[in-house]
């Protein structure tokens, strides 16, 4: 790999005594996508809980330009730049389009938590600008002012990448981008990858099933199962091994 911003090595995590990932080692390569991929409860969501400090791992370590961040909290990953969209959607219901935007734009102006402090921010008029560009460029189709909760699934998750835009990440950990979007919104959201690498040099990690939209982001890929890498390297060779194709599409 080029150049490996974030470094993983030897991670352990166990649930009771149940062993989820064991011994889990590898690295992100800046302005490249990593593909991790594996048969569903393989431990790819456990292990970036682990990377994005959501979960403190039993064993091992996990560095970012070369200083340890093991065992940080998502805020702190948050501040040193590294970003996160969840698996499972996370917008504020109950707010329009445009102020969860905001809000995470206002979250990267300030860490005061101060209401009066946020809605002045939030009226800042560049801040609402910014966000209605970020909101058209990853092609939300709603209007600014509906409630992020009346919105498609694929929308929400649209939505959700916005807001990611928004704190001018480093390095974005992606949890399957696609599931549950149409093929029009997929390929939206592959050109926004392709330009997050291409031209900002982002670090890109992702999850995916659907092996066509890896094929056509990842840069590497990692291969996990039963909680252990069970292969790694580069994109097309890794996609073209038959014990890869079999362990995750079962072919
Ligand atoms: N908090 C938890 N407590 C106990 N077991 C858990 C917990 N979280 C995950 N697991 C178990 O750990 C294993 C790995 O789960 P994980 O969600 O990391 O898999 P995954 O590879 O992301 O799967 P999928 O492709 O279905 O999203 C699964 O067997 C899951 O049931
Ligand atoms: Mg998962």
């Amino acid at each position: 790999m080029s150049e490996h911003t974030l470094v993983f090595d030897g991670i352990g995590k166990r649930f009771g005594e149940f062993k989820v990932l064991t011994d889990v080692t590898g690295s992100l390569a800046q302005g490249k996508v990593t593909a991790f991929i594996g048969p569903n409860g393989a431990g790819k969501t456990t292990l970036f809980q682990v990377l994005t400090g959501e979960l403190r791992p039993d064993m091992g370590t996990v560095h970012w330009d070369g200083a340890e961040i093991t065992g940080k909290s998502p805020a702190d990953l948050a501040r040193l730049g590294i970003g996160k969209l969840f698996q499972d959607v996370r917008v504020f219901r109950n707010m329009s389009v445009m102020d969860n935007v905001v809000a995470a734009l206002c979250a990267m102006e300030t860490s005061s938590w101060s209401f009066f402090d946020l809605v002045l921010l939030s009226r800042r008029s560049d801040l609402r600008d910014r966000a209605a560009h970020l909101i058209a460029q990853v092609g939300v189709d709603a209007r600014l002012d509906a409630l992020a909760k009346d919105l498609s699934f694929g929308n929400q998750k649209l939505l959700a990448f916005a807001r990611l835009l928004a704190g001018n990440y480093r390095c974005v950990y992606l949890d399957e981008p696609i599931a549950g979007m149409s093929p029009a919104m997929a390929v939206r959201l592959a050109e926004l990858i392709h330009h997050m690498v291409e031209n900002d040099k982002m670090t890109v990690a992702i999850i995916e099933h659907e092996i066509s939209f890896v094929e056509e982001l990842a840069d590497y890929v990692l291969v996990l199962s039963q909680g252990q890498v069970v292969g790694r390297g580069d994109a097309a060779e890794v996609l073209g091994n038959p014990v890869t194709r079999e362990i995750c599409l079962g072919l």
